[in-house]
This record gives structure tokens, sequence and C-alpha cells, in this order.
């Protein structure tokens, strides 16, 4: 992917040494949740997956603050982590699918429909990978993260538990 720029926000592909920005992003996040059970923590495992291919951690970045950043995790067949296998069959037909995994927005950034803009360069990627299907999951609390997905044309399909809480699964067709 080639680096673009909206408004003042230019979006970068992210690789492992950057994992430190990465946790400080999502320290902060935590740090100011309303809800505890609205973001899971993740392991320092799953940050250097998704840091490396053949999934794709999005950041957005204004000069070199890192405003945000989405994650499109590209999981193996029958991966149990994947929530999307659950619709690969969608309609009788078979879909290729990945999931769009996580989103933070720095609390200072938010308010410019970052997580938007991330989804749709993630999906853009995903249709480039012949990819026809993505999902994701939000706390059904998160109004932030549910306006998005739906601003992003996903669809809510069903309610699972995932990381012992709560969660909307919602998909798209890519
Ligand atoms: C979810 C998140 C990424 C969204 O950040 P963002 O892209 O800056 O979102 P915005 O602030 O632009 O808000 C998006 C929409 O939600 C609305 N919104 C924001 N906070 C809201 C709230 N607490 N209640 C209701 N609506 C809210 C905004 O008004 C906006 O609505 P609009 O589309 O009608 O204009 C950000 O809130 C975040 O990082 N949260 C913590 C991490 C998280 O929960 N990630 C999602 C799960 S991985």
């Amino acid at each position: 992917m080639t680096a673009t720029e909206v408004y003042r926000f230019v979006f970068k592909p992210m690789g492992l040494a950057q994992i430190g920005r990465v946790r400080a992003v999502e320290q902060e996040a935590l740090a100011h949740m309303e809800r505890p059970d609205l973001l899971r923590r993740n392991t320092e495992q799953m940050w250097c997956e998704c840091l490396q291919p053949p999934h794709l951690c999005l950041g957005a970045w204004v000069g070199e603050e890192l405003a945000g950043l989405g994650v499109l995790y590209v999981p193996e067949r029958g991966g149990c982590e994947d929530l999307s296998l659950i619709l690969t069959r969608l309609d009788g037909r078979q879909y290729a699918s990945a999931n769009f995994k996580i989103c933070i927005v720095r609390p200072c950034w938010r308010g410019h429909h970052l997580q938007v803009e991330l989804g749709q360069r993630l999906a853009a990627e995903a249709k480039a990978r012949g990819i026809g299907l993505l999902c994701a999951t939000a706390s059904p609390h998160n109004m932030a993260s549910v306006k998005s997905l739906l601003r992003l044309g996903y669809c809510e399909d069903s309610q699972v538990e995932k990381y012992g809480f709560e969660r909307t699964l919602f998909y798209r067709i890519n």
C-alpha cells in the first residue's frame, strides 16, 4: 500500500518495529475507557501477529504523531479466533473472509471519523486481495464503534460472546 493523505492524516502500514507506539495508543485508550468491557487488552503476542503479514495494521499519522490505528486480520482457514468463519457461507456462497479486528483512536483525535477512514482503506486492501467478506465485533454499548461500523456499511448479524463479554457480530460483503 502507498501512503495517502486525507485532511492532515497520513495513512501508513505499520510494522513490528512500531509495537511500542501501538501499545502506547492501546494503553491510553484503555485508561480513558468509560466501561472496561468495551475494549479488550490485547496480548503482546497478538500485537506481534497483527503487525506482520498477512495481517495489516494501518496507522493514521499527523506528522510524527500516531493518532489511531486499525487492523485487518486475515485468519488462516480453520483458525478458532476467526469469527468470520461463522459467516463464510453467507447466502449459500463461499467467501474468503477477514476481520476488521481492532481500531483505536487516541482520545485527543476522536471526532474525525478516523475509524471510518481506516475501515475504508482496510476494506480496499482486502478487496485487492480477493477478500469478499469482512466481519467485526463491537460491544453493543460502544456507540462510537457501532455507529462507525454502520457508516462503513456493516450489517448486524448476531450477538456472540467474545473475550468473556457480549459482542455484536457485524459483516460486510466487500
Ligand atoms: C471507537 C473509536 C475508534 C471511534 O473513534 P472515531 O473514529 O474518532 O469516532 P468519532 O468520534 O468520529 O465518532 C463516530 C460517531 O460516533 C458518535 N459517538 C462518539 N462517541 C459517542 C458516544 N459516547 N455515544 C454516542 N455516539 C458517540 C460520533 O458522534 C460519531 O457519530 P456520527 O457518525 O453520527 O457523526 C474510538 O472511540 C476509540 O478508540 N475507542 C476506544 C477503542 C474502541 O472501543 N475500539 C473499538 C473496538 S476495537
